[in-house]
C-alpha cells in the first residue's frame, strides 16, 4: 500500500466533495422524505381547512337566515288587514277547529264571512254563534261535501261566490289519515278522499274566487297545510298543499296559487 502523501489526501477530499457519499442509514433518508411530504401536506391542509370552515359558515349562515325569515314571517311581520282585500272572507271547513277560529278572527277584523263546510246543522250553529258575537258582521253559509264535489255543485258555488266581493279565501278544509301508513297501504277510498278534500277543494275554490279577485285587482288566498308539507315523510304519504302558496293579487305577488302534491 503506497504511503499517503499530502497531495493524495487533498485529491481524495476533492473527489469526496465531487461525489458525496450516499446516506449511511436508509431509515434516516425515509424520515427526511416523510418530513418533506408532511410539510407539503401541511401546506395543503390550511386550504382544505379554510374551505371546510367557509362551507360550514355558509351552511350556518343559511340556517340562521332561514330561521330569521321564519320568525319574521310568523311572528314579527305586522298582520295584514284582511278587510283591505275586499268585503267577504270565505273559509272552508269553517265549522270546527282552525277553520272556525279563522272565521271568528276574520269577523273580528271586520270581514263578512262565508262559511263552507259539509254539515248544514253545524253551519247553522256556527253562523248563529258568529252573528251573536259580531252582530254587525254579515254571515252566510254554504253546505259543500268536498269528498264528492260534482261539476254542478262546483259551478253553483262559483256562481254564489262570484256575486260577493271576496277579498280573502281560506282553503282550510283538509284531512290526514288516522295513523301512519305506507302509501301503498292506503285504501283507494282514502287516497281518493285525500285528493278530493285536500287538493281538489283548494284548486276548485281558488278557481271560483280568482276571476273576481283579478277583476278587482285585489285578493288573498291562504292555504292551510301541515308542517309536514315542508318535507316528504315516509309513512305519511302526504297529500298536501303548499303552506306558502298564498298570493296577494294587489301586491303583484307571483307566489304559486295552485296546491302542490307529494306522495312518499
Ligand atoms: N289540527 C292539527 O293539528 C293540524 C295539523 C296539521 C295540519 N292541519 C290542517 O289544518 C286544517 C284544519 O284542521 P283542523 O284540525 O282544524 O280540522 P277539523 O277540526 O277536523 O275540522 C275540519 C273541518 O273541515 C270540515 N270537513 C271535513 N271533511 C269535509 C268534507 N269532506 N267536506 C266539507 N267539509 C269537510 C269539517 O266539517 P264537519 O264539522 O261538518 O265535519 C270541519 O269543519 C286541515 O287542512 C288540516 O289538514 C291541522
Amino acid at each position: 500500500r503506497a504511503p499517503r502523501t499530502a497531495t493524495s489526501v487533498a485529491s481524495s477530499c476533492t473527489a469526496r466533495r465531487r461525489h458525496p457519499k450516499p446516506p449511511r442509514h436508509r431509515a434516516f433518508s425515509h424520515t427526511a422524505q416523510s418530513a418533506d411530504s408532511s410539510n407539503r401536506a401541511f401546506q395543503v391542509m390550511p386550504t382544505l381547512v379554510d374551505g371546510l370552515a367557509l362551507l360550514a359558515a355558509a351552511i350556518l349562515g343559511y340556517q340562521v337566515l332561514s330561521f330569521a325569515q321564519l320568525l319574521y314571517r310568523t311572528i314579527i311581520r305586522p298582520a295584514k288587514n284582511p278587510r283591505k282585500y275586499g268585503k267577504w272572507a270565505v273559509v272552508t271547513g269553517a265549522t270546527d277547529g282552525i277553520g272556525k277560529a279563522m272565521a271568528f278572527e276574520l269577523a273580528r277584523r271586520g270581514c263578512s264571512v262565508m262559511l263552507i263546510s259539509r254539515s248544514a246543522d253545524k253551519l247553522a250553529a256556527v253562523k248563529a254563534e258568529l252573528s251573536e258575537k259580531y252582530p254587525n258582521v254579515e254571515v252566510a253559509c254554504e253546505a259543500v261535501e268536498f269528498s264528492s264535489l260534482t261539476e254542478t255543485r262546483r259551478s253553483q258555488v262559483a256562481e254564489v261566490l262570484d256575486k260577493l266581493e271576496v277579498g280573502v279565501l281560506v282553503n282550510n278544509v283538509g284531512m290526514s289519515y288516522p295513523f301512519c301508513q305506507w302509501f301503498h297501504e292506503l285504501s283507494d277510498s282514502e287516497v281518493s278522499n285525500l285528493l278530493s278534500i285536500n287538493i281538489d277543494s283548494t284548486t276548485w275554490m281558488t278557481r271560483a274566487v280568482l276571476p273576481g279577485m283579478l277583476r278587482r285587482k285585489s285578493g288573498a288566498v291562504v292555504n292551510l297545510s301541515s308542517a309536514a308539507a315542508q318535507s316528504p315523510l315516509p309513512l305519511l304519504a302526504q297529500v298536501k298543499r303548499r303552506p306558502d302558496a298564498d298570493a296577494d293579487a294587489d301586491d303583484g305577488d307571483d307566489a304559486p296559487l295552485l296546491p302542490a302534491f307529494t306522495a312518499s
